[in-house]
């Protein structure tokens, strides 16, 4: 996994829980205290994924917890700043959330062994868009967490379902049914 999401979370972490807890994460995942993720380094998948759960038993929340604090991050306050230009001619939560796929591939198109999630889209209605997310990781719940964060960002009702460890169903609730 590309530092960038590990750098995502600590600054998360630092800002909105304090040093201290940072701290004890970094510990207890088997990194240095004092090391600082690089955007492009690579991370190795399970020191990655062992870091996702610490930081729920260090902070003693839920994974459906820290995945919506990453979601509403990331995408709110993370990503506008180093990847602004995907926010730029987009106005509303469906364009942005149809552009993923393609944001990612560009995104990690220039960073060498990066394995971008790839998503595909299916149309249920007019309001209704099941998105499946394709990856080894299996980070559905991020996903759905992400998806919630692009709600916000846009000041939209979405609701947001995880369907299967693939399928999440999104229902643009201010489009009338
Ligand atoms: C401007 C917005 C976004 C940018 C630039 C972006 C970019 C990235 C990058 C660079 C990675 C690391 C890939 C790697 O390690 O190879 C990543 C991971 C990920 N992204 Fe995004 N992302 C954005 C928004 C989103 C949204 C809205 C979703 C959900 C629909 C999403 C879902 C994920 C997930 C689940 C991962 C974790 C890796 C995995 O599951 O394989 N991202 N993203």
């Amino acid at each position: 996994m590309k530092g960038v999401i590990m750098a995502c979370l600590a600054q998360l972490v630092n800002e909105k829980f304090g040093e201290d807890s940072m701290e004890a994460i970094m510990k207890k995942s088997g990194f240095d205290t004092s090391k600082r993720f690089m955007a492009t380094e690579d991370v190795p998948e399970d020191k990655a994924m062992g870091m996702l759960e610490t930081t729920c038993e260090v902070l003693d929340i839920s994974l459906e917890q820290a995945a919506d604090a990453f979601g509403e991050y990331w995408v709110n306050e993370y990503a506008p700043k180093i990847y602004g230009i995907y926010y730029k001619n987009v106005d509303n939560a469906m364009d942005f959330l149809l552009m993923m796929d393609e944001v990612h591939v560009k995104s990690t198109r220039n960073i060498e062994n990066a394995r971008p999630p790839r998503f595909e889209y299916a149309w249920q209605d007019d309001r209704t868009l099941i998105m499946t997310y394709k990856s080894p990781r299996g980070l559905i719940d991020i996903c759905v967490g992400l998806i919630k964060g692009v709600g916000k960002y846009f000041g939209e009702e979405l609701e947001v379902t995880k369907l299967s460890s693939e399928d999440i169903k999104v229902v643009f609730k201010d489009i009338p049914a």
